[in-house]
């Protein structure tokens, strides 16, 4: 039986971070999906489908031998582990950088457990990806600064020409 696994998320937008933590789960299951999940309570910067299209853009950023057990989907309402059970999913993954991550995700990973028997695995962030994240990306383009380093080329240019406020 293929072992499959669920990375959740916003990805708004998806980051070199997201990508890393994507590439090494790659490796560890038979197929990963990526879900792009609708939080009723943020209001994103792109749309589930620009998000999804974002990260179809960005997986050259991994060995084509990973990116060929992808599967990019969204979850508009619902439980993800409802997700996972649909598709057989065992596992979560969730990429964390310090233990306030962990303070945050831990919670939902007791709670998705109980719900349903899914465990979630946590990858550590790599260091040299260990300070970014989506709004601090967002923040750092709206002022004018530099994202390359931070995003796929898609994204920073997708992240220039939905630019708030700033420069
Ligand atoms: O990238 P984010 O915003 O930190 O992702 C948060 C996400 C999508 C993983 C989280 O909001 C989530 O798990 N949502 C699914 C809703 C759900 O099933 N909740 C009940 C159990 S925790």
């Amino acid at each position: 039986m293929p072992s499959i696994a669920v990375y959740p998320g916003s990805f708004d937008p998806v980051t070199l971070g997201h990508l890393d933590i994507l590439s090494r789960a790659a490796k560890l299951f038979n197929e990963v999906h990526v879900l792009v999940v609708h939080n009723p309570g943020k209001s994103p910067r792109f749309s589930s489908q620009e998000r999804i299209n974002l990260i179809r853009q960005s997986l050259d950023q991994l060995e084509s031998k990973d990116s060929g057990k992808i599967t990019l989907e969204t979850l508009e309402h619902g439980l993800l582990v409802d997700y996972c059970k649909k598709i057989g999913a065992a596992a979560l993954v969730k990429g964390f950088r310090t233990s306030v991550d962990l303070d945050y995700e831990l919670p939902m990973a007791q709670v998705n457990r109980d719900l349903a028997g899914v465990e979630t695995v946590f990858i550590p962030a790599d260091p040299q990806h260990g300070q970014i994240s989506s709004s601090l990306v967002k923040q750092v383009s709206d002022l004018g600064g530099n994202v390359d380093k931070y995003v796929s080329p898609a994204v920073a240019k997708a992240l220039a020409s939905r630019a708030k406020g700033g420069a």
